[in-house]
């Protein structure tokens, strides 16, 4: 017999969709992005201070020289995450303020004022019960080493190796998790071949010398940290593509295969399988030999990662040109004809009909369970973070309050999606938000917010969006409504 107590209670009870317990829940921000204070304590220039301070780099001129304020503010943006709930924090160490004085000869002398701003801010957090997770290269490189060629050199891979043993040194007994480099694709491509990026170079062979070097960075950062923090996670954070075409011809599928080998395959594969994919080597064979590759540097790149980290945005749809036309060039990330795949190879980006962001980056959750499962497929037992995934759209205060919709839509869909990869057996531990809080958008300055705080310039003010309301409320059940 059916009791009362079996009969639903209301209608209206939401149904709930759960996380895996200790699922590890975070928001995301770098240093150039909120810090400000770019004068202070002793840090020097990077290559993002030269460049948002180059006329016509950066939308409205904006530079990141105050940001969100945040090296002065962040006591109280700690509490602020400590009331949405977060269990981690993603953040980024800005190289320039812990050895200013680099070369590419030598690392110089540790800042102490940089590393102890890191080293509190690691204290803030802990007191609060969120753990940090740092990332050691977020784009802002020391501009003394751009001057010696950048990630164009080797040296600047060495010179990261060791810069990444001093933080885990001073960081080590309290992180448990160093992510070595965020986005290489973006260091690269964005800032050597397509030159919308720091340093703003538009050289394609350049850009593919920039990879090497990166992936040796995260070689040799890797067994820095290793040596520093034996503990430690070592994590990469990689844009991964969801690669796929709407065409139907042998090129388009081509045109597949290729943007999946530069975008995706050429930094996987090294780090995880400690080999180059061939086939990329055959498509860039016009632009470059790849003799920057020395004998042993494949055996030092190949130090796999304890954690891969997945940013997650938006799809990429691509189709073979075949020259009509202009080349559509909307790849969502300010790509250009001088990007190398688009240099040595027939690919273009089409629009794709449907919602977009303020971005201009079409919507899609698919993609997100699609590269968790396809990680989980090609490299079983790997463990996944979601380490960026977010939305800028054109908010507004009113009344105090920001009625963000679109966002908590975008971000309803997306954490369905890590649950759909979850159910298909993709270990997945954790989510970070992109972002924490508005902040410069690179070279789109602060004309794009991200974050689920809305950050008023003019008086720093902070005021929750109604996203972070929602996401706190996910937070707290660890599930998200149906
Ligand atoms: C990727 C980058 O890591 C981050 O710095 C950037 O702000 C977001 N994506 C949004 O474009």
């Amino acid at each position: 017999m059916t009791t009362t107590e079996d009969q639903p209670t209301t209608t209206t009870t939401t149904e709930l969709r759960r996380f895996p317990a200790g699922f590890a829940w975070g928001t995301a921000t770098a240093a150039y992005q909120v810090e400000g204070a770019v004068a202070e304590d002793g840090r020097t220039p990077s290559i993002w201070d030269t460049f948002s301070h180059t006329p016509g780099r950066v939308v409205d001129g904006d530079t990141g020289d105050v940001a969100d304020d945040h090296y002065h503010r962040f006591r109280e943006d700690v509490a602020l995450m400590r009331r949405l709930g977060t269990t981690t924090y993603r953040f980024s160490v800005a190289w320039p303020r812990i050895t200013p004085q680099v070369s590419a000869d030598a690392l110089g002398p540790v800042n102490p004022a940089g590393l102890q701003f890191y080293s509190t801010l690691v204290d803030e957090l802990l007191a609060a019960g969120i753990e940090p997770v740092v990332t050691l290269y977020h784009w802002d490189l020391p501009q003394a080493l751009e001057d010696a060629g950048g990630w164009t050199s080797r040296r600047t891979a060495e010179r990261f190796g060791e810069y990444a043993e001093v933080v885990a040194a001073a960081l080590g007994d309290r992180v448990r998790t160093f992510t070595t480099l965020n986005e290489p694709w973006c260091s690269a491509y964005l800032g050597y071949a397509s030159g919308v990026h720091a340093p703003g170079r538009t050289e394609p062979a350049a850009a593919l010398a920039a990879v090497h070097h990166l992936n040796l960075a995260h070689g040799l950062g890797a067994l820095a940290v290793r040596r520093a923090a034996p503990s430690a996670r070592v994590s990469l954070t990689l844009n991964l593509a969801w690669v796929r075409t709407e065409g139907t011809s042998p090129a388009d599928h081509d045109a597949v295969r290729r943007v999946d080998g530069l975008q995706n395959r050429v930094f996987l594969d090294p780090v995880l399988r400690g080999e180059y994919p061939a086939d990329v080597l055959v498509d860039t064979a016009s632009v470059t030999d790849w003799s920057f590759v020395l004998p042993g540097d494949l055996d030092l790149v190949h130090q796999g990662v304890d954690v891969l980290g997945v940013n997650y945005y938006s799809p990429t749809v691509v189709r073979a040109w075949d020259g009509s036309a202009p080349r559509a060039e909307n790849d969502g990330h300010g790509n250009s004809a001088h990007s190398p795949w688009v240099a040595s190879t027939d690919v273009e980006f089409p629009e794709l009909p449907g919602h977009t962001t303020a971005m201009g980056w079409s919507v899609d959750a698919r993609g997100l369970t699609e590269l968790l499962v396809r990680m989980h497929r090609e490299h079983p037992g790997l463990e996944l973070l979601v380490t960026e995934n977010g939305a800028a759209y054109d908010d507004v205060v009113v009344a105090g309050q920001v009625h963000d919709v679109e966002r908590t839509e975008y971000l309803h869909a997306h954490l369905h999606a890590v649950l759909d990869a979850l159910d298909a057996g993709a270990p997945v531990r954790g989510y970070f938000l992109w972002s924490f809080l508005d902040n410069f958008e690179w070279g789109y300055g602060f004309s794009k917010r991200f974050g689920i705080v809305h950050v008023d310039y003019l008086t720093q003010r902070r005021t929750l969006k109604d996203s972070a309301l929602w996401y706190a409320g996910v937070i707290a059940q660890n599930a998200v409504p149906q």
